[in-house]
């Protein structure tokens, strides 16, 4: 029978989440990229990642399309990236510092972490995709993430040492 889709917002949207920017280039080379916060650890041998694609989002095609692309992890103070990238019909990289990763991804300056990935697997998941990407380039750096939790931006307060 299933739940009605306030219940799904309310309960989901209690499961805290780091704030991502996920990135990939199109046909044309254009860089593409949306917010996306249903991003998750997969494998670590391989190591793998998924991220979840709505239907709707105009950066779809290029990720259908693509052998690349890049998990931007934002950080506390970041909260205007987060709502420009889930923003549409902007040029979203107008005023974005950024730079190519090794396999062309877009790799979003001053992050706490990033992953490039190349594509693994696609899933059909109800109205997303599920795009499974081999972490092939990573780093992260000092920092508090950017949290989202029930609607809001948010963070943690410890700031432990990155490994
Ligand atoms: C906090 C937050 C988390 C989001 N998470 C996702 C996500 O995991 N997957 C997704 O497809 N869209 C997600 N969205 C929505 C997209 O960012 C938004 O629809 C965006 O406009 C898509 O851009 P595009 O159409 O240019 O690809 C999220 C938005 C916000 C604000």
């Amino acid at each position: 029978m299933g739940i009605d889709k306030n219940t799904f917002r309310a309960v989901m949207g209690s499961f805290a989440a780091g704030v991502t920017v996920v990135t990939v280039r199109d046909a044309h080379g254009h860089p593409k990229g949306f917010t996306a916060t249903a991003v998750c650890s997969l494998s670590l041998e391989p190591p793998l990642l998924l991220v979840c694609v709505d239907h709707r989002s105009d950066s779809l095609p290029a990720m259908q399309e693509a052998t690349a692309f890049a998990v931007n992890m934002l950080k506390h103070g970041q909260e205007e990236l987060a709502a420009r990238f889930a923003s549409k019909g902007i040029d979203k990289f107008a005023v974005v510092d950024y730079s190519p990763g090794q396999l062309g991804a877009p790799i979003l300056a001053d992050v706490i972490a990033y992953a490039e990935c190349s594509v693994k697997a696609k899933f059909p998941g109800g109205d997303h995709t599920i795009f499974v990407g081999e972490i092939e380039h990573a780093a992260a750096f000092e920092g508090q993430p950017l949290l989202y939790f029930r609607g809001q931006y948010g963070t943690v307060l410890p700031n432990p040492k990155v490994d």
